[in-house]
């Protein structure tokens, strides 16, 4: 029988996957605080809904950076989708734009940006690490922009790599022939050989730059006309340097609870980081978005959309293009029902009062 909901695609994607690769994708830094809070905190917020609206018709749909998309659910960068099924990241393109949805490809993708950018039409948006090497890193912004993604997202949460210990303990590597794909132009494309521990923390230590700062998404935007979406904030000061800053978005992330264990669950960083914003600029939010409901309670609280990660790698393990499609689609039903239930027509309906 079909999974009826996001959480049984994760058990089916648990029974189908490789053990090194389930725990990579679910799991989360040290004791997995935060990973557990992303999904913890949204059963704690109650949503008071509206009766007697007249929701006979209502529109799911919403505009995130000029770009109307077929519910508030954008695709987040996830890493390595060729551990998932064998078609991998285009696989993910071809579900994201049957779905009316943006993909936002990673940095760390088996498949190159070109080939994923090609398979679908469908809007997308490149998720970029700032690695040491510049050249590589404005290689892939160029690469990005030919292709024709219309933002750039930078994760900025990621100065050094969090400590996942189920990586640690299982020496995660990338099975033979996957590889960072989009790095081979450079020679950057493998993990560090013959290392104990996780491979792909030894290849962030090696290539990705901690010393960024805000100068270096100052130096961002003078290398490309791309709008630049900074994903990882939560402190309401960042936020606002983010706007200072000319970011085109703001996404309250803490990388799925892959980073700083203890960082909050976003769903409650979220009212801050969107006061702070001001309606500057649209906010996104991902992290522990599993039900039509929680939608909407990002949405109540500042959001302009959501992203999900970790659910359109269980439907890819569970049944490729199809089984992203689907919790797509399931997502998108439930969020549709949960409107109604809330006496909302449309997405601007969805307001502040409905969790008080
Ligand atoms: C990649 O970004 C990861 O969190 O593993």
């Amino acid at each position: 029988m079909d999974p009826v909901n996001l959480a049984e695609y994760e058990d089916v994607a648990r029974g189908k996957l490789a053990r090194e690769a389930y725990d990579y994708y679910a799991g989360g830094a040290n004791d997995g605080i935060t990973l557990r809070a992303n999904v913890e905190a949204y059963g704690k917020l109650p949503l008071y809904h509206r009766v007697l609206r007249d929701v006979a018709a209502r529109d799911t749909s919403v505009e995130v950076l000029g770009e109307r998309i077929s519910f508030p659910v954008m695709v987040a960068p996830t890493a390595f989708h060729r551990l998932a099924c064998a078609h991998g990241e285009c696989a993910t393109a071809r579900a994201a734009a049957r779905a009316g949805t943006i993909m936002v490809m990673s940095t760390l993708s088996n498949t190159v940006i070109e080939e994923v950018a090609a398979v679908a039409d469908g809007p997308k948006w490149f998720q970029l690490y700032i690695y040491k090497d510049r050249g590589a890193t404005l290689d892939l912004v160029r690469r990005a922009e030919e292709s024709g993604c219309r933002a750039l997202v930078l994760t900025v949460d990621t100065a050094l790599w969090g400590r996942r210990e189920a990586d640690v303990r299982n020496n995660f590597t990338l099975p033979d022939g996957l590889t960072v794909a989009n790095l081979a132009a450079h020679a950057k494309q493998n993990f560090p050989a013959g290392l104990a521990g996780s491979g792909l923390a030894a290849y962030a230590a090696a290539m990705l730059d901690p010393s960024l700062t805000w100068k270096d998404l100052e130096w961002l935007h003078g290398q490309t006309k791309l709008p630049v979406v900074l994903k990882g904030v939560v402190h309401p000061d960042d936020a606002r340097a983010a706007v200072e800053h000319g970011a085109a978005a703001v996404i309250v992330s803490n990388h799925g609870g892959r980073q700083l264990d203890s960082s909050p669950a976003t769903i409650d960083a979220l009212p801050v980081v969107a006061e702070a914003v001001g309606g500057k600029v649209p906010v996104l939010v991902d992290g522990g978005v599993r039900r039509g409901t929680d939608v909407i309670k990002a949405l109540a609280l500042g959001a302009r959309a959501v992203l999900i990660g970790r659910p359109i790698l269980w439907g890819l393990a569970a049944d490729g293009e199809e089984g992203a499609y689907r919790v797509l689609e399931l997502l998108k039903s439930e969020f549709d029902l949960a409107m109604a239930l809330c006496g909302a027509r449309t997405v601007g309906e969805i307001n502040r009062p409905l969790v008080m």
